[in-house]
């Protein structure tokens, strides 16, 4: 089994989080996304643990709330001492009618809307990430109007070739994300945000991309952010007391991936940090993570009813199901690959190679190719492992299809945390 969250029951079901996987597709239909609390929390447990022992609690570990927004995950996130990272008015919105305290936010964005700083500055969001220079100026009139001074961090792009699929690689000098290094554009934005009076710079933030899998390349990102702290601190005579190294821990999405465990990367970038701090005589500063899929990935899965079965002679063989791209845009999107079993059958060996196809109207709209699976028939329960992470927060309504429901699982037992979607809500904005 791909995580410890999974097993079979004695009749040969999937069991997810203590759950009957078959039974929560029949009690609550498909498609379902069921998370299992009891693995968020042990993650939030497992990030906050590292930065207590390694760095005695001197930092903040920020939930990426973009890998899945909803108001039960800011709760759960909360409640284990975690703050949240949002990158919209909507991410914001939640977090607080959740009850996450705003000055735990961090807000983020590289196209931050008036409207979005000025609700952030309202709510006293405790930190607003700077993408550029108009967004200062911006920011610094609306705080001005608001009679506050709001604390920034710049969001800088350090170079580093995290190793990881283009399209989720944010780090390197040709990203829409922040203020390059290698070219002094980001040590002229740290002079330019000294400039305003209601604006007051922090510390500096990174992100290096997402589903990565080594440890060196965080270790570095931190020793590079260091050494430019230590340049402002030379050049500008300002001493910057955080450091926000973003999120990106890979988790285990097919059997041959071989994530480093996402202590192991905490720890090596602590460790950087105070061996470089210690070599150029920096005071350690406020630490800030931001992980997402490594704290919901593998807490998730989603369900599905097969609907037929296509076999086109020597090509390949379809299983048509009741979701599709609508759900999980992430193999039409990035070709991302998936687990997955039948669930009324997890018993049996996966003795097939198919090919899963959505409900959508679109030949791309497949949750993978070639995959291995028990022999399928309509009517059977699919689960699509380790889909916590940017399925639901990245689902659409494409041609009209409602969004499906969640379930949280805790100890066996499942609570609806988002409903299932109508077709009135469909229409709720059509006039
Ligand atoms: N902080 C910042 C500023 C980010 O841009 C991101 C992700 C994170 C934190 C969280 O990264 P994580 O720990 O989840 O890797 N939709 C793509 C992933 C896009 C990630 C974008 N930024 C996917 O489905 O793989």
């Amino acid at each position: 089994m791909l995580t410890p969250n999974l097993t079979v029951s004695d009749e040969g079901h999937l069991m997810f989080g203590g759950a009957d996987c078959v039974t929560l597709a029949q009690q609550h239909g498909t498609p379902l996304y069921v998370m299992d609390e009891n693995t968020i929390r042990e993650n939030c447990r497992g990030f906050r643990e590292v930065l207590q022992n390694e760095y005695a609690g001197n930092g903040l570990i920020c939930f990426a709330s973009k890998a899945l927004s909803c108001k039960e995950l800011y709760r759960i996130v909360h409640s284990e001492g975690l703050g949240t990272d949002v990158v919209s008015g909507g991410e914001l919105y939640t977090a607080l009618a959740a009850g996450m305290p705003a000055s735990d936010i961090v807000m983020h964005g590289n196209s931050k809307t008036d409207a979005e700083l000025q609700m952030a500055v309202d709510k006293g969001v405790g930190r607003i990430v700077a993408d550029n220079l108009p967004e200062l100026e911006r920011l610094n009139r609306i705080a001005e109007e608001a009679g506050k001074t709001v604390r920034i961090m710049l969001r800088i792009k350090p170079g580093i070739d995290a190793h990881t699929h283009d399209f989720i690689q944010t780090g390197q000098i040709d990203s829409k994300f922040g203020f390059a290094l290698e070219t002094g554009e980001a040590l002229e934005a740290v002079r330019a945000a000294g400039t305003y009076k209601n604006l007051e710079l922090t510390g500096l933030h990174c992100h290096i991309g997402s589903q990565i899998l080594e440890t060196e390349p965080f270790a570095e990102a931190a020793r590079v952010m260091l050494r430019f702290m230590d340049q402002i601190r030379a050049e500008l005579g300002i001493t910057l007391t955080e450091l926000n190294l973003g999120g990106g821990p890979g988790i285990r999405y097919v059997e041959r991936d071989d994530p480093k465990p996402f202590g192991d990367i905490v720890r090596a970038m602590l460790s950087a940090i105070r061996k470089t701090c210690s070599e150029i005589s920096f005071p350690e500063p406020f630490m800030l993570f931001e992980p997402g899929r490594s704290i919901v990935g593998a807490a998730g899965l989603t369900l599905y009813t097969v609907m037929a079965k296509k076999q086109i002679p020597d090509i390949r063989s379809y299983v048509l199901i009741d979701g599709g791209m609508c759900d999980n845009p992430r193999y039409a999107l990035y070709e991302a690959e998936y687990e997955a079993m039948i669930a009324n059958r997890a018993d049996q060996p996966r003795s097939e190679s198919v090919t899963i196809g959505g409900k959508c109207c679109e030949s791309g709209d497949l949750l993978g190719k070639n995959m291995p699976l028990q022999p399928a028939e309509p009517g059977d329960i699919l689960a699509v492992i380790a889909t916590g992470a940017y399925n639901y927060s990245m689902a659409s309504n494409y041609n009209r299809n409602p969004r499906a429901e969640m379930v949280m699982v805790r100890d066996g037992k499942a609570r609806t945390v988002i409903r299932r979607e109508t077709y009135e809500d469909i229409c709720r904005c059509d006039l």
